[in-house]
């Protein structure tokens, strides 16, 4: 055996040095709930984005997250998350991990990941590397060079490779996907490092019919082993996926509910829809 061996079988990554390993995080969602968000309160320079905040997510649940701009939706994107430390209120991942005691990178590591606008995969590496790079054991710790994927992992990535569609694109490099397939990908992306609850942010802005059509059902085929959360403006995707709605208002909990409960609400019309099909008119 060469050293080029020796070194590939001390870092081959099923046999990860214990100090190495990732800790497995158990969440606790004995009650059905993954995130607890109860009594939030942000302010920045006097002005309250976030104002006593109530929002209870199930766990395996497809949320969709609505208002209009300046509603407060990335602002608790990012509390939750950690970017963002609220004045007051709590933010709980299950039954036992208190967010609020943890940083960001701490809350990726336990099973929350954000997608956010912009796509930010690696353009000059292939799909299938930047699934690499996400997967969990894998995270900023092990030489590329030396390591092997075990079979697990393998099968991993080509099963996330097929949930978001790109089996096929998976040699190319991400750079040459289109606008929508960057998006799968970061998605994919999430899936690869084990979110268990996903924050995506306008996932459907700037895609083609067709794109938003194959993101409705991938997020759809999501739930159920995964939480997700959307915020998006496309009312008529919210609708194809939505089984429930919540709307945001001035930084509190307008209404929630189904879609039609949300179409129907007045206070939703007057504030929100009422204003998008406004500005709809106007645009026209
Ligand atoms: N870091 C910040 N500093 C000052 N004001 C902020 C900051 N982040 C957000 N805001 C303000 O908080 C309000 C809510 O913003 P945001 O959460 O981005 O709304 P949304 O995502 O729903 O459009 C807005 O009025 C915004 O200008
Ligand atoms: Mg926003």
């Amino acid at each position: 055996m060469d050293w080029l061996e020796t070194a590939r079988d001390t870092f081959r990554r099923d046999q990860v040095w214990n100090f190495m390993m990732p800790k497995e995080v158990h969440v606790d969602v004995s009650k059905d709930v993954i995130l607890y968000v109860e009594d939030l309160n942000v302010s920045f320079d006097g002005f309250k984005a976030i104002n006593n905040l109530n929002l209870y997510i199930r766990d395996g649940e497809l949320r969709c997250l609505i208002g209009a701009n300046g509603a407060g939706k990335t602002t608790l994107m990012d509390i939750i998350t950690g970017k963002t430390k609220p004045d007051s209120g709590s933010v709980w991942f299950g039954q036992t991990h208190n967010l609020l005691e943890h940083d960001e990178a701490s809350i990726a590591h336990m099973g929350i990941g954000r997608k956010f606008q912009k796509p930010t995969v690696f353009e000059a590496h292939t799909v299938y590397t930047n699934l690499e790079l996400s997967l969990k054991t894998n995270k900023g710790v092990l030489p590329t060079l030396f390591a092997r994927l075990s079979q697990t992992q393998k099968d991993r990535i080509a099963e996330v490779l097929d949930i978001i569609g790109l089996t096929e694109q998976q040699q190319m490099d991400a750079g040459s996907l289109s606008h929508g397939q960057k998006q799968w990908l970061e998605i994919g992306m999430l899936l690869a490092s084990d979110s268990r609850l996903l924050l995506v942010d306008e996932p459907v802005a700037g895609m083609t019919a067709e794109e938003t059509e194959k993101t409705a059902a991938l997020l759809n085929s999501l739930a159920g082993k995964h939480t997700v959360v959307v915020v998006e403006h496309d009312m008529e995707f919210v609708r194809s996926i939505a089984r429930t709605v919540t709307v945001l208002h001035q930084g509190s909990v307008l209404a929630e509910g189904s879609m039609d409960d949300i179409q129907r609400n007045k206070d939703v019309i007057e504030v929100y829809l009422g204003e998008e099909h406004a500005e709809q008119a106007g645009a026209a």
